[in-house]
């Protein structure tokens, strides 16, 4: 039985208290209070006519509709407690958080795997005693090639496959010309390195047009081919954070004598017998190369080695095909930290 039931309303109150109970929104609850309570509801037209009615009648009618109008009233009251909680209740449902679900992680960019390489050669190389020293990637000849005792047509030129601009500057194909630009920026006793982006036209599996080379550059009184021995292993050893056994080949290069490549016995860690690798190039700087940096042979040796940032971070990395370091293929790259 509905409160209200008792209550029999008169014939102009044409909206059932039972309207209020059938009200299924907030909305639709607030569209019966007006049409029952409004200024120009039925209950309130109701008991506006009360007035033009007489004493004993308006006494009756007066009560019944008030006792109407607090029913009504009550009930609206109570149908909108109803339909909130039912609307709180359907937020909470939808809105509901499981707080013991993983956590949505950002996606965090990293350093590229070259980047950590370089500067990894570069950290260590510096706590060695070295220094940084810079260069332009649009060089010139002279940098490039003739001071480092590449003259005009040294067949040793071809094999550097030269990017050659309109104006016959070029885009280094190795970091070598910063030693020229160190040695006439200071005197000796000079331990610099250089690192950073060299050109080549060349580009397969183990071969890239724009590669990195870091260089390294001593001059100084007394350098001998010993001390270059000593520096690259001890720079080896904390690269790869162990020993290598290293064999020092003669090889050739204009700005450099005698001229070495250095192997290592690599152990390739699948089962395959260790075999030799070439890391890097080294010797003692050519007594024309110091000359060219304005400094006295006859007074100064030095040593230089220059390095391929690439060949140490797929050795590192066991990565075997150069071109994943440039194909920005976020599997390949994100695992690098
Ligand atoms: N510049 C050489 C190259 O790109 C690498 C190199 C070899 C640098 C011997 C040196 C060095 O400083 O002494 O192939």
């Amino acid at each position: 039985m509905c409160p209200g039931e008792g209550v029999q309303a008169p014939e102009e109150v044409e909206f059932t208290l039972e309207s209020i109970e059938r009200a299924a929104s907030l909305e639709e609850l607030e569209r019966v209070r007006v049409a029952l309570l409004g200024r120009h509801g039925s209950i309130s037209e109701a008991l506006k006519s009360l007035g033009t009615l007489p004493p004993e009648l308006r006494r009756q009618r007066g009560q019944v509709l008030n006792r109407l109008r607090d029913e009504a009233e009550a009930r609206i009251a109570a149908r909108r407690r109803i339909l909130e909680d039912a609307l709180y209740r359907e937020r909470l449902a939808a809105e509901r958080i499981d707080v013991t679900m993983p956590g949505r992680d950002r996606l965090r960019g990293s350093l590229h795997p070259l980047t950590i390489t370089l500067n990894r050669i570069v950290a260590i190389l510096e706590q060695m005693g070295f220094r940084l020293a810079d260069g332009p990637e649009i060089e010139d000849d002279w940098h490039n090639f003739e001071a480092l005792n590449f003259p005009p047509h040294h067949p040793a030129r071809a094999m550097h496959d030269t990017f050659y601009l309109p104006d016959g500057r070029l885009l280094r194909t190795h970091t070598s010309p910063v030693q020229l630009r160190a040695m006439r920026e200071h005197r000796p006793p000079l331990r610099v390195i250089a690192a950073g982006k060299v050109y080549r036209s060349d580009s397969d599996q183990t071969h890239s047009p724009m590669f990195h080379q870091v260089e390294g550059l001593v001059v100084d009184e007394g350098v001998s081919f010993a001390q270059l021995k000593g520096t690259l292993s001890d720079f080896v050893a904390a690269f790869f954070e162990r020993g290598f056994r290293m064999r020092f080949r003669p090889s050739y290069f204009p700005f450099t004598e005698p001229s070495a490549e250095v192997d290592l016995l690599w152990e390739p860690g699948d089962g395959s017998a260790p075999r030799w690798l070439e890391v890097l190039g080294c010797g003692m700087v050519h007594p024309r190369v110091l000359k060219n940096g304005g400094i006295d042979p006859e007074r100064y040796t030095g040593f230089a080695f220059g390095l391929g940032v690439e060949r140490f971070a797929m050795l590192r990395y066991g990565v075997s095909d150069l071109r994943a370091f440039f194909d920005n293929d976020l599997r390949f790259l994100a695992p690098f930290v």
